[in-house]
């Protein structure tokens, strides 16, 4: 599949300014998994035909940070803080409360196409604990009844946010 000319011109041209290539591979990772909704196999394929990065040097990238997304996500990925602030003003687990509410495990989709949940190291958001972070947007001092009004907001005003806000 091929890019759009754009993008593929884009990602050249951070290549080609960039010191060494690696300053830049986050970033087009993120441009890429934004245009595929996540960074999958093909997205895999174009990043290392122009970086010159190997698939096993991306995949390394890939593992290391939580929000680059190998398999497809949720219109909304919920990071749920896995922090132990977070842990100590949500006794019952914020993330499971999550996913029995939603219907899902860790990482799935809801029927939807909605919602995905996944946990996350500190999001430097302690002093709001407990937090999580939707799209690139922080939600602290979260309860159940707060969980739910956000989930509902989220649902209602679905077609008018962007997917996977990343950058
Ligand atoms: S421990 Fe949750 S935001 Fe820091």
């Amino acid at each position: 599949m091929l890019l759009p000319e754009e993008l593929e011109t884009e990602i050249q041209t951070m290549v080609r300014e960039a010191e060494h290539v690696e300053e830049k591979l986050i970033d087009i990772i993120y441009l890429l998994q934004n245009h595929f909704g996540c960074f999958s196999d093909v997205a895999l394929g174009h990043a290392s035909r122009l970086t010159g990065k190997t698939t096993v040097e991306l995949e390394e990238l890939c593992t290391f940070y939580d929000f680059i997304y190998r398999r497809p996500v949720g219109r909304f990925v919920i990071h749920v803080c896995d922090g132990v602030a977070c842990w100590m003003h949500h006794e019952n687990s914020l993330f499971q409360y999550l996913c029995d509410k939603l219907g899902v495990g860790v990482g799935e989709v809801t029927e939807d196409g909605l919602f995905t949940v996944l946990p996350t190291a500190c999001l430097g958001n302690c002093h709001n604990a407990p937090a999580m972070l939707i799209n690139g947007k922080h939600y602290g001092r979260l309860t159940p009844k707060k969980v739910d009004e956000i989930i509902d907001e989220l649902r209602e005003n679905a077609d008018n946010i962007i997917q996977c806000l990343c950058r």
